[in-house]
């Protein structure tokens, strides 16, 4: 498997000619389930995450075009007034972890019976904009044993950027299968990391846990139906068994076992709790400017916990504690996007993740009870 990583639109569709067997991945939703369960392999991969105009919308006068990329929680945060019938259609779609990565284009892409975007877009008589694919010459290079594939010629091939640092076989769990291996670098609780021999059909929770050491993050499900694997991604909840690993390249992942450090840093940036308007919460370039401790990420030792892990622990809402670091990552955030949850929030905040022991009631007590005592902070 090859993983092609194109900036811009004309790359993809360059990628695409070149390579026509090469899978388009963009939230992962569907794709990573598959690539997860052994049911696909394909030959490529071509990740759309860089293309910015896929995640973008615009607002006519008559028409809302809205890019493939768009995910369903940014159709209903801002596209409701304009797009209700897909705002209220993408409020169906699976839990806000999904709802963070998949969009519209996916929907479609899967062409499933269940889609529940494609009634929402019959009924409002949408148009999908399908641009040409124009085919060039196939690509015969082959990765061989032992060997890096030649660079192709000025004038051969997309100029997209490709993540694959050489063509080595693959050992391990995958060895036999025909893949090359990549580094991926990204940020993991304030600290810049670098994982090697990173084969492109990994999740990112695979290389947490099995790279990196960070076994927090939990592996219950592989298929976006637990939560318990949900690490924030550039600041939003996502499950780490859907996003592929070269899709966090350059970006910023927080996990439970760093989850301490950022209540921390954001305390700092906004004493007392939350943003009190309850729309800014951590931006990016703040946490980036974050950098954990040196003791916390990898062992959990010598650190504060978060007040949501306090609080969990107070309330009695941890039994075996599958779910606790999925669930923890999710409150934590609703915690600093909406200070004040009403019940309802947090139902929802928390409809991603599921417990098998604790009935949810001890589970819900804990988040009100992070909220009430982040409300007496920012009150003394
Ligand atoms: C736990 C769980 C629950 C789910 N529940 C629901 C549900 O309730 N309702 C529902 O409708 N869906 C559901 N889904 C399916 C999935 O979330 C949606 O289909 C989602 O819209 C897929 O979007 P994505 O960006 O993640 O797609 P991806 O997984 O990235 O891609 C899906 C397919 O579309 C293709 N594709 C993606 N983008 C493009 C593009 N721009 N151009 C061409 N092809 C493209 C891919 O190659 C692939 O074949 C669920 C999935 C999971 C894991
Ligand atoms: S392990 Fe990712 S959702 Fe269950
Ligand atoms: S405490 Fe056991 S699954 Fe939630």
């Amino acid at each position: 498997m090859d993983f092609l990583r194109p900036a811009s639109w004309e790359e993809a569709l360059a990628a695409k000619a070149e390579h026509p067997t090469a899978v388009p991945i963009a939230g992962g939703t569907d794709v990573m389930v598959e690539i997860n369960f052994d049911h696909r392999r394909p030959e490529y991969l071509l990740d759309l995450n860089r293309i910015g105009e896929l995640s973008e919308w615009e607002v006519g006068q008559e028409k809302v075009r809205l890019g493939a990329s768009v995910p369903y929680s940014s159709i209903m945060d801002h596209l409701r007034a304009e797009l209700p019938g897909l705002a209220l259609a993408s409020h169906t779609v699976a839990s806000p972890q999904i709802r963070n990565r998949g969009g519209v284009g996916g929907n479609l892409g899967t062409a499933s019976p269940a889609g529940d975007a494609h009634p929402a877009l019959l009924a409002a008589r949408q148009a999908v904009r399908r641009p040409r694919v124009r085919r060039l010459q196939p690509d015969r290079r082959r990765a061989r044993d032992g060997e890096v594939p030649q660079a192709r010629g000025r004038h051969h091939g997309p100029p997209h950027a490709r993540l694959d640092l050489g063509a080595v076989p693959r050992r391990g769990p995958h060895a036999g299968r025909s893949c090359v291996i990549m580094r991926v670098n990204f940020t993991v609780n304030g600290r810049q990391q670098e994982a090697d021999d990173v084969w492109e059909g990994e999740s990112l929770l695979y290389v947490l846990r099995e790279r990196m050491g960070l076994p927090g993050s939990k592996n219950a499900c592989e298929q976006g139906e637990c939560g318990s694997c949900t690490v924030r991604l550039d600041g939003v909840p996502v499950c780490a068994c859907l996003v592929a690993a070269g899709q966090v390249e350059g970006r910023e992942v927080v996990t439970v076992e760093g989850l301490a450090d950022y209540a921390k840093h954001r305390e700092d940036a906004h004493p007392g709790g939350g943003c009190a308007s309850g729309a800014c919460g951590t931006t990016l370039d703040s946490a980036k400017r974050w950098q954990a401790r040196p003791t916390d990420g990898q062992t959990g030792e010598a650190v504060e916990l978060a007040p949501i892990q306090q609080a969990f622990i107070d309330a009695g809402a941890v039994q075996c504690g599958f779910c606790t670091p999925g669930l923890l990552v999710a409150a934590d955030e609703l915690l600093e996007n909406t200070p004040s949850p009403s019940d309802q929030d947090i139902r929802e905040a928390l409809s991603g993740n599921l417990c098998r022991c604790t009935g949810y009631e001890k589970i819900l007590d804990a988040v009100r009870l992070a909220a009430a005592r982040q409300g007496e902070a920012a009150q003394s």
